[in-house]
This record gives C-alpha cells, sequence and structure tokens, in this order.
C-alpha cells in the first residue's frame, strides 16, 4: 500500500472534543443548554444502530438527549405532529428524523414540517436552497464530515478535478455543492454515466457514494489521487468462517490504496464523521437561534 490512511476515527474524535468544549461554554457563559432529538419509526436494524450511537454521544458530549422510538405502522399525520411539538420545544435545538422512513410515510412531507432553523440534517429544502445559492444554512452531515476530511488531508483544493459518485440528496449532491464551493472542478457520475472508468480516471478527488460494495475499481484511480469512501456494505466472507461477513466500502481497498495518495478506510473513515459533524450542528443550529457570537464560545 502506498496510501496514507485518512484516520476519520482520529478526526471525529477531535470534532467531538471541540463540539463538548462548546456545550460546556454554552452552558457556563451564556445559561443554554444544546438539546438534540432523534426520531426513529420502525425496526430497521441498521437504523437502530445508527440512532443509538447518536443518542449515545449526544449525551457523551454534554448535551441534551432526547430519543422517541414509534411504532412502524405510526402514520404520517401522528410522525408530523411529532415533529411540529418538537419544533414547539425550546430544549430542542436540533431535530433529526432518521431515514428510510416506512413505505406508507411521504418522507419528503416529513423533512418539510422540521423547522429548518433545527434541521440538523440540512434536509429541509430551505437549507439545501442555501448551499445551492451561497451557503448560511445546515450542511448534511457526512458530505461535511468529508469536506473536513478533505480539507485536512489536501489544504487549498483550488481548480482540482472531483468526481461524485452517486447523486442522492443525502450524500452526492451536497458533496457535489461543496467541492464546487471549494473550488473544485465537479461531475457527478451516477448509474447511467456512460465511461464510469474515464470520469474516475480522470478526477484528482475521488468521492464513492454509489452504496454499492467495491464498485469503483482500484485500477480506475489516478495515480496520487485522494478518495473518500462514503459506503458501508456488509458482505459475505467466508474466509472467516461459515456465515460470518465483513463491512467493505464502495471503493476496491486493497487495489485503490496502491494508486492513490490518501484514501479512507472502510470501516473507521467517513463513518464516525457523520455523527461528530450532527452534533456539530446542533451547536450552530443552537448559537444561531440564540443569537451567540461563536466567537464568543
Ligand atoms: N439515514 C442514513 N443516513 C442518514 C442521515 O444522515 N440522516 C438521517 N436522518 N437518516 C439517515
Amino acid at each position: 500500500m502506498t496510501a496514507t490512511l485518512i484516520d476519520g476515527k482520529a478526526f471525529a474524535q477531535k470534532v467531538r472534543s471541540d463540539v463538548a468544549r462548546d456545550v460546556k461554554s454554552l452552558r457556563d457563559n451564556h445559561g443554554v443548554h444544546p438539546g438534540l432529538a432523534v426520531v426513529i419509526v420502525g425496526e430497521d436494524a441498521a437504523s437502530q444502530v445508527y440512532v443509538r450511537n447518536k443518542v449515545r454521544q449526544t449525551a457523551e458530549v454534554g448535551m441534551q438527549s432526547f430519543h422517541f422510538e414509534m411504532d412502524a405502522s405510526t402514520d404520517q399525520k401522528t410522525l408530523i405532529s411529532k415533529v411540529k411539538e418538537l419544533n414547539a420545544d425550546p430544549r430542542v435545538n436540533g431535530i433529526l428524523v432518521q431515514l428510510p422512513l416506512p413505505d406508507h410515510i411521504d418522507e419528503a412531507a416529513v423533512i418539510e414540517t422540521i423547522n429548518p432553523a433545527k434541521d440538523v440534517d440540512g434536509f429541509h429544502v430551505v437549507n439545501s436552497g442555501k448551499l445551492a445559492t451561497g451557503g448560511g444554512g445546515m450542511v448534511p452531515c457526512t458530505p461535511l464530515g468529508c469536506l473536513m476530511m478533505l480539507q485536512d488531508n489536501l489544504g487549498d483544493m483550488s481548480g482540482l478535478r472531483a468526481v461524485v459518485v452517486g447523486r442522492s440528496n443525502i450524500v452526492g449532491k451536497p458533496m457535489a455543492q461543496l467541492l464546487l464551493d471549494a473550488n473544485c472542478t465537479v461531475t457527478i457520475a451516477h448509474s447511467r454515466t456512460k465511461d464510469l472508468p474515464a470520469e474516475v480516471a480522470a478526477a484528482d478527488i475521488v468521492v464513492a457514494a454509489v452504496g454499492r460494495p467495491e464498485m469503483v475499481k482500484g485500477e480506475w484511480i489516478k495515480p496520487g489521487a485522494t478518495v473518500v469512501d462514503v459506503g458501508i456494505n456488509r458482505i459475505p466472507a467466508p474466509e472467516k468462517g461459515e456465515g460470518k461477513t465483513r463491512l467493505v466500502g464502495d471503493v476496491e481497498f486493497a487495489a485503490a490504496a496502491e494508486r492513490a495518495r490518501a484514501i479512507t478506510p472502510v470501516p473507521g473513515g467517513v463513518g464516525p464523521m457523520t455523527i461528530a459533524c450532527l452534533l456539530k450542528n446542533t451547536v450552530t443550529a443552537t448559537l444561531s437561534q440564540n443569537n451567540i457570537d461563536p466567537a464568543s464560545l
């Protein structure tokens, strides 16, 4: 392997300790105790793991943590009422409704109910609109974490070619916007892209967020490129024993690491940064809701 590993676990630890310091200062110097509410509907196993981690880490940085588990049969009206209740609750500075929601619920309708000032996921159209037109809103956590790691690793990214593989509202589209704001020349590739290997091979920065195990091949990576792998895919690992599994990203890691200058591992890359950025966004939301200057912390 020639690439440097980008250690998301250590980076996330640093972000969380900065957040914990800000939370303490908010409480001690401003009498404000930030609170984050997390709502989960149904029993999706992966979502439950994510939500448990979010709730635990919220408490660990000293914030108030509100956790609501709703039955899979919850109707849209009831969920929207819950969101409205949280919008009106002064103890709640951030609201996160875990996705995906059950099929009978219209995700967009729920997201649009969240007060944009409390939308710490940055999914509300007001926040995606702000991101597209000059900033100042909440930025989705996973792309924000990727950007922070890229900036830390590369410094100025002006003029670099970036390819984002994947066009989801949660990662691909906001990621492309953030890279554009960082003065990269950005391509968004997706399942209909005609020559994906050529798009990847032209890029100085590759962000893979397609949710398909090892779809981006190592041999496509331009020598010296920086690779951020957002994918977390569980695949069978018969070499570890019958019924065993392992986690892989959307990039063929070992082969990519032979060509890249730096790469995020899976696990321990982007994953830990997502929750750290959620906590960071909750502090940002608390500051702006209370008209507190970040410099005063
Ligand atoms: N499901 C997968 N990732 C996310 C996320 O960042 N936020 C929410 N609300 N749901 C998710």
